[in-house]
């Protein structure tokens, strides 16, 4: 009797342990695969399109995404990734907020056998097989991009009294480093070495954030004031704050001083409508559905390439009006 007692709770007790694992069991989550995905914040326009992006794109492939937001944090993101190792997540996803200071967190997600994806920004790690692919832009060729534009168009768009002689550049970077702050800048002087009169006379860190953007153009203008002639910003969101510190300096952006910016999101469209920003060199955040189509790919066992590049265009004020309708972001 007490044997078939003990028998009994025993079958029970496996019955439950089963059920336990079958619903715990991510793989059986409605045969969802679980993408862990860490984003850096919201600091710009470009991000929070991003993001949405990511969150749409999830929904539509049917992947459960884990989204958890780094407020431009590397910590936050260190503390995201271990949590979703714990979570035992299908694949990591993430964007690093900056470029060094992986490698410990990359190899624990190796050690526990969970494919990462890196978006939007590279990371320095040499060993390449912490991360399975990399999916974002080309940072240097933005860069390159800004400063073809402006050799090729500043003088016919300067103002008349304005020389040749000597171009004073004044450069709003994005978040120390971080890939886009290091490659932009990189790609920009690359190409204005070539034109000894362009002269980059300030450059500083505006943290991709339009209250720093304005915060360190008013230092600029304070220092340089008219000499200033032209304003490269590593982001959009800079441009517009810069802009409105050039506005209450009594100047007018995008005459007095020519501006290029880069990410191309809807407000840049206005401000070169506006006569405001004269050139916006995109980089789309809309890699949502791409990534979703790696993250299958890993789950059916495909090989991913080591680099997925995004396409992206120059926009100079000229085609605003007619491209910002069928702007998607
Ligand atoms: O990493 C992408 C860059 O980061 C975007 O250009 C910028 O707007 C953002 O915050």
């Amino acid at each position: 009797m007490r044997k078939n007692i003990l028998k009994s709770i025993f079958t029970i007790l496996i019955i439950v342990t089963l059920i336990f694992a079958v619903f715990s069991c991510k793989a059986d989550k409605k045969g969802k695969s679980v993408l862990g995905f860490s984003q850096i914040g919201a600091e710009s326009e470009w991000q929070t399109a991003n993001s949405k992006s990511i969150q749409k794109a999830a929904e539509k492939y049917s992947i459960e995404l884990k989204f958890s937001d780094a407020q431009q944090k590397q910590e936050n993101q260190i503390k995201a990734i271990r949590s979703f190792i714990a979570q035992k997540v299908d694949v990591i996803a993430f964007s690093p907020v900056v470029k060094s200071g992986w490698d410990i967190v990359l190899n624990e997600a190796k050690a526990a056998n969970i494919p990462v994806i890196l978006t939007d920004r590279a990371v320095d790690a040499k060993d390449e097989s912490l991360w399975v692919t990399f999916l974002g832009s080309d940072f240097v060729e933005e860069g390159r991009r800004s400063a073809k534009w402006l050799v090729e168009n500043y003088e016919k768009l300067k103002r008349a009294d304005k020389k040749m002689d000597v171009v004073n550049i004044v450069e709003l970077q994005g978040t120390v480093g971080s890939t886009p702050a290091i490659d932009r800048k990189l790609g920009f002087e690359e190409v204005m070495k070539n034109y000894p009169n362009y002269k980059i006379i300030k450059s500083q860190t505006g943290e991709f954030t339009r209250a720093k953007g304005k915060e360190v153009m008013d230092a600029f203008l304070k220092a340089e004031g008219k000499k200033i002639d032209v304003l490269f910003a590593h982001n959009y969101d800079m441009a517009i704050g810069a802009i409105q510190a050039i506005e209450e300096a009594g100047m007018k952006p995008g005459k007095d001083i020519i501006i290029v910016s880069i990410d191309a999101v809807k407000g840049a469209f206005e401000a070169m409508i506006a006569g405001k920003l004269n050139c916006s060199i995109e980089y789309s955040p809309l890699f949502g559905p791409q990534l979703m189509e790696a993250v299958k790919d890993l789950m059916a066992g495909k090989i991913l390439p080591k680099r997925i590049v995004t396409n992206e265009s120059v926009f100079p004020a000229e085609v605003a009006e007619k491209e910002l309708s069928s702007r998607q972001y």
